[in-house]
């Protein structure tokens, strides 16, 4: 085994972020800009899940962009669909499952029924996992679990001296492991309300490239500076 595939990430988080700029510096629409990054996503999600890395999660939306204009969330919306029915045949190919992170209000239901579809029709998939979050906010999801966690209590489902960082995991929208590696693109160092319970001790880079730029052989850049560091978890 070489170093490299020694030390791969299980889980490696993006945030895809960029596509306005990108095509506003072409004169051409933000939507043009987010159907290119759509086009990313597949190219790089497939090298990244090839790599040996068993969870991709990426931020498609979030729960503030639905402030964005009409124009532009109805084009994202209508990507989305197009993406889940048609176009996300290559992660089916590659045996990839895919799930979603995020509230389903106030989503549109062409929209949730091609959610459902897509992740009935990968759910006995075995290499690699796509999480894609979709209406998803770090804080909304820590809120929606304390939820949860209520009712079991109020059930008598839930004996609090049992909660632990694990158990706790159990009520998030999945129960996934720490996200490793985070990518943000596009130079903003920010992490924006991103699976904030997964992150806390993520390794992070902050590449200049806007998203529809990113490309296989950035991923591996990011890998390799991920490679080099030191992970302490607070230890010495
Ligand atoms: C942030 O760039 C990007 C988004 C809000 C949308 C991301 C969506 C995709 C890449 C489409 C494909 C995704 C899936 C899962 C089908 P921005 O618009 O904030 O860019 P800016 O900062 O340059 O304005």
């Amino acid at each position: 085994m070489n170093k490299e595939s020694k030390n791969i990430p299980d889980h490696v988080g993006i945030i895809m972020d960029g596509n306005g700029r990108w095509a506003t510096k072409r004169g051409l629409s933000r939507s043009l800009g987010h159907l290119e990054g759509s086009k990313t996503l597949e190219k790089t999600g497939i090298h990244i899940l090839k790599k040996g890395v068993k969870i991709l999660s990426v931020f498609a939306f979030s729960t503030e962009n639905f402030k964005r204009s009409e124009e532009e969330v109805t084009y994202l919306m209508n990507l989305f669909i197009d993406m889940f029915t048609k176009k996300c045949k290559e992660f089916k190919k590659n045996n990839v499952k895919v799930i979603f992170s995020g509230r389903k209000s106030p989503l549109r239901s062409d929209v949730l029924d091609a959610m459902d579809k897509l992740v009935e029709d990968t759910k006995n998939n075995t290499k690699g996992i796509l999480n894609i979050c979709l209406n998803y906010g770090g804080q909304e999801e820590l809120i929606d679990a304390s939820k949860k966690i209520a009712i079991d209590y109020q059930n008598g489902k839930l004996d609090l001296d049992t909660l632990n960082k694990e158990s706790f995991a159990k009520y998030l929208y999945n129960d996934l492991p720490p996200i490793d590696l985070l990518i943000r693109t596009s130079g903003e160092y920010r992490i924006s309300n991103f699976m904030l319970y997964q992150m806390a001790y993520s390794e992070m880079t902050f590449p200049d490239t806007l998203f529809p730029d990113f490309t296989p052989k950035e991923f591996d850049i990011a890998l390799e500076e991920y490679q080099k560091r030191n992970r302490r978890f607070g230890g010495v």
